[in-house]
């Protein structure tokens, strides 16, 4: 079946049993789990694993659900799908709806996504519309106007989408031999993922395909980190912040799957951590510059692992997985920005020459 060149449709059966043949698939998944020295020895954990997302075809774990949410909507015969984003999901439904061929409309915060994926989303082929408003306006709007207008609606409040990003951790504990890590750690925004997370491990263990829980620790942005303040208060109280951070997929500040998420953080003794913009970009720049690369928000998990390691929290011999969700070609403006700066000791400025070898060999 043409489902077993993807990392998705490879579990199928954990998935949407009995999809078959017909998927709307690249494919996808099956991305790699890399040891780096540099990024090791950064956060202080030696048994430090970085899966990374952003080698999917859209460039961001937002395909794996895609693939799955897609093929529900041609099972149902959708009209048209829609979603509200800060840019990934709505690259990875401009291309799987593209391939579907089924008109997407999406709703993005005017201003707020990177360059990257705004690009995509215009090329696939979207009807894309820039709200003036944040995320959490756009997904109020994407919600009722899909209720009132019979549009399918692929945000991951849609159960499908949650079903193929369980195959993050699915594939993960493969590539680990069904060793479970002591601890996997993840970016959080709209807290989709992270109850993806949590249903994936549920389901692993319950089918004893793990033998112990590792701790889920969500990591979000200081400036929109609801969920974080929650955790510290046992989640006696469901927040909303007005959200501002430079790491624009994560800049959410009404996560739509809070109970889930609670859920998720609970059944694995998880933790929910933030991390500030400081912290978000030194961890990109030395992920980067170990050659690695993400967008900004992805570096999130690498700097709340420095953060627990720092703590006490993680211990250096602990097997840590940290996902980053998205490519570094994502945010090329944010990046430009940053390397061209004066004030920045870690800038790695152009420099512009003559067309001489002298002028070469004097840089
Ligand atoms: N990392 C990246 C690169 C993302 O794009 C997102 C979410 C997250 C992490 C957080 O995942 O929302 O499930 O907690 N991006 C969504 C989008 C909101 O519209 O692309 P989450």
């Amino acid at each position: 079946p043409m489902g077993h060149a993807s990392g998705v449709w490879r579990f199928e059966s954990i998935v949407m049993p009995g999809a078959g043949d017909a998927i709307v698939s690249h494919p996808e998944g099956n991305t790699p789990l890399l040891s780096r020295a540099a990024i090791s020895r950064y956060t202080g954990c030696d048994g430090l694993l970085i899966k990374h997302e952003g080698h999917n075809p859209t460039g961001s774990f937002k395909d794996r659900g895609m693939t799955v949410g897609t093929t529900q909507a041609v099972r149902i015969g959708a009209s048209a799908v829609a979603c509200a984003s800060t840019g990934n999901t709505s690259a990875a439904l401009a291309s799987y709806a593209a391939q579907a061929g089924i008109p997407g409309l999406v709703f993005v915060p005017a201003g707020k996504i990177a360059l990257g994926k705004l690009a995509q989303t215009l090329s696939y082929g979207a009807r894309t519309l820039l709200v003036k408003g944040d995320f959490d306006e756009c997904l109020r709007l994407v919600q009722q106007a899909s209720r009132e207008l019979g549009i399918y609606l692929l945000n991951s409040i849609n159960p499908w989408r949650v079903e193929g990003q369980k195959t993050i951790v699915f594939e993960l504990l493969q590539q680990l031999g069904w060793h479970a890590p002591d601890f996997i750690v993840l970016p959080a925004g709209n807290l989709g993922n992270t109850a993806a997370f949590g249903k994936a491990l549920r389901e692993a263990h319950a089918l004893g395909l793990i033998a112990k829980m590792p701790r889920l620790v969500s990591v979000q942005a200081a400036g929109a980190a609801p969920f974080a303040r929650a955790f510290r208060e046992d989640f006696a109280t469901r927040y909303t912040v007005q959200a501002e951070t430079i790491a624009t997929a994560i800049r959410i500040g009404d996560p739509a799957s809070w109970d889930r998420a609670v859920r998720a953080i609970r059944e694995t003794n998880g933790l929910v951590i933030s991390a500030t913009d400081d912290e978000i970009i030194d961890a990109k720049v030395t992920i980067d510059a170990a050659g690695v690369g993400c967008e900004p928000a992805s570096a999130a998990s690498v700097a709340g692992v420095r953060q627990l390691v720092r703590d006490g929290i993680i211990g250096a011999g602990d097997t840590v997985v940290a996902v980053l969700t998205g490519h570094v070609l994502k945010d090329p403006g944010m990046l430009v920005e940053l390397h061209q700066r004066e004030d920045y000791p870690r800038a790695n400025r152009p420099v512009e020459i003559d067309a001489t070898v002298s002028a070469v060999e004097a840089v």
